[in-house]
């Protein structure tokens, strides 16, 4: 089979969050298991683009409203990422060095939308089938049906992965002008209540909806950010797939990043050699426990939550524990945690910034991960962690139910509680806490999640039965 996934983001491409890294594994382990698998994103100006060597695959032009523009595809040479990665250069819109974030991101990804959709009709063959991922390329499935010059591909099948559901790209209708000549009568098929909304779009035209684990999928029925009446109208269509990690990249035994490798045999004095490491750099004692969070500092998170709750359980602990942020987002909570810094040093530190290769070393060094998070449709924080040994505290909602069993269930190895409120996550520091002190208990979970099977192996077949069931 020759998958096509269109996607904003791909490790090590371009990646603001999990959405990066499961483009740049999924497909790699699709090719792994015999089928042929693209990528194509939008040509920012990273880091990657200059380091590597591309050749030109397609140049052509397309308009975006009355804007007249020229559009190039490029390939990497050499099959670096384990399938082929095409990216789509249009001036003026893509070449920006940040994924998203910018007044037009409207035009942007309806403009890189256009252009894959004239790209693919000009292919001397048809692949088997277009893989969308969120909001940005949800409206490929619209145009392959809708827009005249390309309802020619309208019978190639189409698959939309919501990632998350929370952002669904919406644009006012004058924007409509954007969309190539489309069939009016199917205004209905781009609207949600009175606006057009990619997301719901994608829903609506893509021949089959995944979402990132099951629970997710439950969830949007009651709480889509106002899509909940179409996806119990869509059920019929739609899959939940959990996740998997790429084991290649995320291996504590052979990490780059990590100083100090161990595995499942060796994961106490691995963890604690990583974990001297990390608090020396940051001011912290390595005799308590550390408790981090590593994320997009955003409400969807619980963030928000987080100062008070911490300053609550260095309070209710005495100071017998430490906590390491790493994290940015909204200013208000950059500013709180920044201020904790000062007012908690030597217990309390936070990077605000994006770092990978410090989460790395987050990762292998603490002895707990916090994500109380709100809306959570995978996560993949609670899986890394776990592969290197640290106990996931999550809220029990979306992919954080379907993959952490909680320490008081049979086999748990992890801390679960239902609420995103400071007395929750207060608490559950102080079981962690509890339960560290039992170095026996603690070792054992350690070693039990880290042989947890949460790799792509495990899940690329899901993705193919999606696949053949459109053919
Ligand atoms: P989301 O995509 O909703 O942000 P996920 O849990 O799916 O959440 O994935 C987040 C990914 O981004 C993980 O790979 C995590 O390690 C990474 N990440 C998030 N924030 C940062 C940061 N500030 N620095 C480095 N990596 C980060
Ligand atoms: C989104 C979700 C996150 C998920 C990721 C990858 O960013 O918020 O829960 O893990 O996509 O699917």
């Amino acid at each position: 089979m020759e998958i096509i996934h269109v996607s904003a983001e791909c490790y090590p491409v371009a990646k603001a969050g999990g959405l990066g890294d499961v483009v740049g594994a999924l497909p790699k382990y699709q090719c792994k298991a015999g089928d042929i698998a693209k990528v194509v994103m939008p040509m920012y100006r990273t880091k990657f683009l200059y380091e590597h060597e591309w050749e030109v695959d397609f140049k052509g032009s397309s308009n975006l409203g009355n804007r007249y523009f020229d559009y190039t595809v490029i390939k990497e040479k050499t099959n670096q990422l384990g399938f082929d990665l095409y990216l789509v250069d249009i001036n003026g819109l893509l070449d920006r060095q940040k994924i998203y974030g910018y007044d037009d991101d409207a035009e942007r990804f309806t403009a890189f939308q256009i252009a894959v959709v004239n790209w693919l009709s000009n292919w001397e063959h048809r692949p088997d089938i277009v893989h969308c991922h969120d909001h940005h390329t949800a409206l490929i499935p619209f145009m392959m049906q809708f827009c005249y010059d390309y309802q020619f591909l309208g019978s190639l099948p189409t698959v939309l992965t919501i990632h998350n559901g929370q952002y669904q790209g919406w644009m006012g209708w004058d924007k409509s002008i954007f969309i190539p000549r489309w069939d009016l009568w199917k205004r209905g098929m781009l609207d949600w209540e009175g606006n057009i909304n990619p997301l719901a779009s994608g829903v609506k035209c893509a021949g089959k909806i995944t979402t990132v684990s099951m629970s997710y999928l439950e969830e949007l029925r009651v709480n889509a950010n106002g899509l909940e009446k179409l996806f119990e109208y869509e059920r019929g269509k739609c899959v939940g797939i959990l996740n998997g990690i790429d084991n290649e990249i995320w291996d504590p035994q052979t990490d780059p990043y990590l100083e100090h490798h161990f595995s499942v045999k060796d994961v106490t004095l691995g963890k604690q050699k990583n974990k001297e490491a990390l608090c020396k750099r940051f001011g912290l004692d390595p005799q308590k426990p550390l408790f981090v969070f590593i994320g997009r500092l955003v409400g969807e998170k619980a963030a928000d939550i987080l100062p008070d709750a911490i300053r609550t359980a260095i309070h209710n602990t005495q100071g017998n524990a430490s906590f390491l942020i790493l994290g940015s987002g909204e200013t208000a909570i950059e500013w709180e945690f920044q201020q904790m810094t000062g007012t908690h040093a030597g217990i309390f530190n936070a990077v605000i910034g994006y770092d990978e290769k410090l989460s790395h070393h987050i990762y292998a060094g603490a002895d707990f991960l916090l994500m109380p998070s709100r809306v959570e449709p995978c996560g993949l924080n609670q899986m890394y962690s776990m592969r290197y040994g640290t106990v996931p505290i999550v809220r029990s909602t979306g992919g954080l139910k379907d993959t952490v069993v909680d320490m008081g269930d049979y086999q748990g190895f992890g801390i679960r509680f239902d609420q995103a409120s400071i007395t929750d996550v207060d608490y559950s520091v102080g079981r962690a806490v509890s339960v560290y002190r039992d170095k026996v208990h603690l070792e054992w979970m350690r070693k039990h999640m880290m042989q947890i099977d949460h790799s792509w192996e495990r899940t690329v077949d899901q993705y193919r039965q999606v696949y053949l069931s459109l053919q």
